[in-house]
């Protein structure tokens, strides 16, 4: 897709052909950002890149810890935090700590295909279960899915591809129901939460603090998104103060890092990002981009559930075919990726972090699409 993508670029010209086929965000990085790297380079820290302990700079993790004590009202502290090669350096660390082989992970469906790769590298198995219509958690599929091999279950709010938020109650009956499951099984239930977006939320909500609802949590995120630093690989995980077998499972995670090639997170950025924590780039501009295409789809008459973050939105194909639907948004060079991709046929996903002007100039060729399978 992305080769035939680069092919219509070649024959079209670049501004002719609408990719919305990557999630890769177009905001540049917070000019802070930038001026901390030039006084770095040219006053630089003797050692500066040279080998660190393997968690990660001491000075970051107690930053990022008491960001996150702010934010949750929790003991957070820095041996909670682990640095990490961006939330998908996380995740692999978390499931090589926390999974044997043939243990399962339950993952709300739709999702973010990497995430079955992840866990397999780990020995581990996939779990989907299916969400609601609006693709809110359906509890009670996940309280059946739960059975002897389950290990954990991994959220992700902001959602990748729908871009849809859990709620505070939401999160709170999960919190419960892995309590109630963990002790019917006689052992803990992890529960991850994916918060690569979580600095990318719209309509003036706010992100449920998940470590207050569940005591064996762990938060991977990045500032891949909210700092648009998706190139550089930095990211953290976070384990709740209260998780069990705690020093243990700190020991596990900092050794995955090092054995997983990682080794430690790019230091450079561990310095730039400390001071960040509570900056992001302007949301403003993904949630006017998701407010122009939404609009404009609902418009044309797709069905699309509004999204309340992230920068996808995950519309249904009006037929059941997702792959034949988006060649023909291909044949309007409109680049799109189909639902089955996440795990949802007959839907697909559209990456709106791209300049207003691909999204206004791909209009008509959504509806003259909408138009031909009758919808409107
Ligand atoms: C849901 C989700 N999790 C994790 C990642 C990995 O992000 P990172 O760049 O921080 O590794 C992505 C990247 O797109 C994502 O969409």
């Amino acid at each position: 897709m992305f080769e035939e993508g680069e092919e219509l670029k070649r024959i079209y010209g670049d501004e002719n052909v609408f990719d919305f086929s990557l999630g890769n965000p177009n905001l540049e990085p917070p000019p802070s950002l930038k001026k901390a790297l030039k006084e770095l380079a040219d006053h630089p820290i003797p050692g500066m890149h040279r080998y660190m302990p393997n968690n990660g700079y001491s000075e970051t993790r107690k930053v990022i810890a008491e960001y996150i004590a702010e934010e949750s009202g929790l003991s957070f502290k820095e041996k909670h935090i682990v640095m990490t090669v961006g939330a998908a350096g996380g995740l692999n660390v978390v499931f090589k700590t926390i999974l044997d082989e043939g243990d399962e992970v339950i993952v709300p469906s739709p999702y973010f295909m990497e995430f079955a790769f992840y866990i397999e590298n780990s020995g581990g198995e996939i779990r989907p279960v299916e969400t609601n219509d609006d693709f809110s958690l359906d509890l009670k599929a996940i309280e059946n899915a739960v059975g002897e091999r389950t290990k954990a279950v991994l959220i992700n709010s902001p959602h990748n591809p729908t871009g849809v938020v859990y709620d505070q109650e939401t999160v709170k009956q999960l919190g419960e129901l892995l309590k109630r499951k963990s002790g019917e099984l006689g052992r803990t239930l992890y529960l991850i939460s994916d918060e690569a977006y979580r600095r990318i939320v719209y309509d003036g909500i706010r992100l449920p603090i998940v470590f207050r609802f569940y005591p064996h949590t762990i938060r991977v995120t990045s500032h891949s998104k909210d700092l648009s630093l998706a190139g550089e690989r930095i990211g953290y995980l976070a384990v709740s103060p209260f998780c069990e077998d705690l020093d243990e499972t700190m020991a596990a995670l900092v050794f995955a890092n090092r054995i997983l090639g990682f080794v430690n997170a790019p230091a450079l950025m561990q310095r730039l990002v400390a001071p960040l924590q509570k900056y992001s780039v302007n949301v403003r501009i993904y949630e006017e981009k998701r407010d122009l295409l939404y609009h404009a789809l609902k418009e044309f008459g797709y069905q699309v559930v509004k999204p309340q973050g992230a920068f996808y939105l995950f519309p249904k194909a009006p037929v059941e075919d997702d792959v034949s639907f988006i060649r023909e948004l291909q044949s309007r060079r409109i680049l799109t990726v189909p639902g089955r991709g996440f795990g949802r046929a007959g839907y697909f996903r559209i990456a709106y972090a791209v300049d207003n002007g691909v999204i206004e100039r791909s209009l008509p060729g959504f509806k003259e699409v909408a138009q031909k399978y009758g919808l409107g």
